[in-house]
């Protein structure tokens, strides 16, 4: 990973995470507290795209934290869009996993990360309810709690590996990762569908999870986690294997896993000593 152009010192890395951290915690504090509320739920972009209070209460505290650190800094966020221009641009999902939050279904978190001219330098994810903090900065590794993680060793689909997806809200419209599912499934490989795509990404740099993928992501679900997995020593690409968090897809995994992952996604097969007969001894 090459350092954005910008100088900055491994001191300014850490006055970044630190403000990152503040500001994901607080919104976990408000989601915590406001878990047992009736929330006021609407739809945005179809029926199932839900967005409550809590996400908007999530974003203005997030903003109001960075750009107290920060005032000439650029922010965009999943509800309020961009704010600023320049080369400093934080970007934010206040609440990861809305449908989730809005039932109680304990799967949620808030995401914050900042680039630097297009460079991710800083990620935390803070998952209220497990009391879980996920931070990395560029080059400095990632961490849960303060303690380094790392990517699990699974090294085939069929060891097994455990993988998770997530669906766009025009999944009705556009069912192509149907296929994928479909195409893991029929290999015999469990499939979960957690429902936060920022937990999900961060379940694979701590070796929970051995691999990840889904469409239409956007930078504020997938810039801190990335960050995350890629500090954590995994590795991200987008769907043709290009290392960027940002493509149309997303596929993340241990390095071990990541080329199959990918070759299976994208169309290959696995060999038949991978995949496997009836008829083989076990
Ligand atoms: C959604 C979640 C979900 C993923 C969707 C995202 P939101 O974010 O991360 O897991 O499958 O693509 O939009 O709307 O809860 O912030
Ligand atoms: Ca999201
Ligand atoms: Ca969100």
């Amino acid at each position: 990973m090459t350092l954005p152009p910008t100088a900055f010192s491994p001191a300014d890395l850490t006055t970044f995470l630190d403000t990152a951290t503040t500001a994901a915690l607080a919104a976990g504090a408000i989601q915590l507290a406001r878990t047992d509320l009736l929330h006021e739920v609407r739809a945005k972009s179809t029926f199932s795209d839900l967005v409550t209070e809590v996400d908007a209460l999530c974003e203005a505290e997030i903003r109001r934290i960075i750009l107290a650190a920060y005032p000439a800094h650029a922010v965009l966020g999943e509800e309020e869009g961009q704010a600023g221009e320049g080369e400093y641009l934080w970007i934010v999902d206040p609440l990861d996993g809305t449908v989730n939050y809005a039932r109680g279904y304990p799967v949620y978190c808030a995401s914050v990360a900042l680039e630097v001219r297009g460079v991710r330098v800083v990620g935390a994810v803070y998952d209220p309810s497990r009391r879980e903090l996920f931070t990395a900065s560029l080059g400095s590794g990632a961490f849960l709690n303060g303690a380094r993680i790392q990517p699990s060793t699974t090294p085939r689909l069929q060891s097994p590996a455990l993988i998770s997806t997530g669906f766009p809200y025009s999944v009705a419209d556009d069912a192509s990762n149907l296929t994928y599912l479909g195409k893991l499934l029929a290999l015999g490989v469990p499939v979960r569908r957690p429902g936060a795509a920022a937990l999900d990404l961060c379940n694979v740099a701590c070796g929970r999870m051995d691999g990840y993928w889904e469409l239409g992501l956007k930078r504020w679900d997938s810039a801190a986690g990335s960050l995350i997995i890629e500090e954590a020593g995994g590795v991200v690409s987008d769907m043709d294997g290009l290392p960027t968090p940002y493509g149309p897809g997303i596929v993340a995994a241990n390095p071990a896993l990541h080329p199959e992952l990918l070759t299976v996604l994208s169309g290959g097969v696995l060999g038949s000593s991978v995949r496997g007969s009836p008829d083989q001894p076990r």
